[in-house]
């Protein structure tokens, strides 16, 4: 990511945009992932994206086929990896991620299918961790990840990869894995499945290790119920127990797009942050 806004500001030596609403950084996300596409496109041949789903990204990805059907953006030369998915469950049942992206990204776009990769909700169990191995190393052999997207759980989340007691060393060293959901998460998770209890309770995620790699990490968040957990991942400590916060440790590759709302819990750390020159 190289272009960027004159209304940034640095926190804790990342950057962060806050914009009027969620259109405005549906539209400003959209428009960096596709420098970054353009960017390693010209540099290396070939972009490679780890993408994220909820209802925070869907903006972006309507903006990115609306550029792709004005045949402006191509995603020919595009590889994904999306961060997470429920396990177990059908790539076909609407409620997957798998079936999300279809509808979102992947049937509106000139992506080709195995580029466009998921982890498997539908693998045998004794096959999960050589899976979450085997996508790891997927990842590592296209040449790591240009541009991480992300969003934020109310309980800061990333991915899957929910609160935990485990030290910030250890943290930082999470795989790729199977895990069990927060219930912050799952109360969350209503939207698609209808009641907290009807929730699947376990997902694949892309571990924190495989994110902190990225060359670049952009992270969303849009509405007021996100608030309190943006506040605290840019100006609490570093802790495992909100693992949004972990992204500081590799803050000058950070860049946060957050909405008014979403910003609403931040004025005393604002007036100490820095404007970009
Ligand atoms: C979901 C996903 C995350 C997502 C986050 C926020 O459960 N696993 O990848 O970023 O929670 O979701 P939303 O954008 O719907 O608030």
């Amino acid at each position: 990511m190289s272009q960027f806004a004159p209304d940034s500001l640095r926190i804790r030596d990342m950057r962060l945009r806050i914009l009027p609403d969620a259109r405005a950084v549906s539209l400003a996300a959209a428009e960096i992932i596709e420098a970054a596409i353009r960017e390693a496109t010209a540099a290396r041949g070939q972009a490679v994206l780890g993408l994220a789903t909820g209802a925070t990204p869907e903006g972006v990805y309507a903006r990115l086929a609306e550029r792709h059907a004005a045949d402006e953006l191509s995603f020919r030369h595009v590889t994904t990896y999306n961060l997470d998915e429920y396990y177990p469950i059908s790539p076909v049942d609407p409620r997957s991620y798998r079936a999300y992206m279809h509808r979102h990204l992947f049937g509106r776009v000139d992506i080709t299918p195995n580029r466009a990769h998921l982890l498997d909700g539908s693998v045998p169990e004794s096959a999960v961790a050589e899976h979450c191995a085997a996508f790891e190393g997927w990842i590592e052999s296209d040449g790591g990840l240009d541009l991480q997207l992300l969003g934020i759980g109310r309980n800061g989340h990333i991915g899957f990869n929910e609160p935990c007691g485990l030290s910030v060393d250890e943290a930082r060293r999470l795989r790729t894995r199977l895990v069990e959901l927060h219930p912050v998460t799952r109360a969350d998770a209503r939207r698609e499945f209808g009641s907290a209890e009807a929730v699947i309770p376990t997902a694949l995620t892309l571990g924190v290790a495989t994110i902190l790699a990225a060359r670049s990490i952009l992270i969303l968040a849009t509405g007021a119920h996100k608030a309190e957990a943006v506040a605290a991942a840019l100006t609490g400590p570093v802790t495992a127990h909100l693992p949004a916060s972990l992204l500081q440790s590799v803050s000058p590759r950070v860049t946060w797009i957050v909405d008014q709302a979403a910003a609403s819990a931040l004025p005393e750390a604002l007036a100490a942050a820095s404007p970009i020159g």
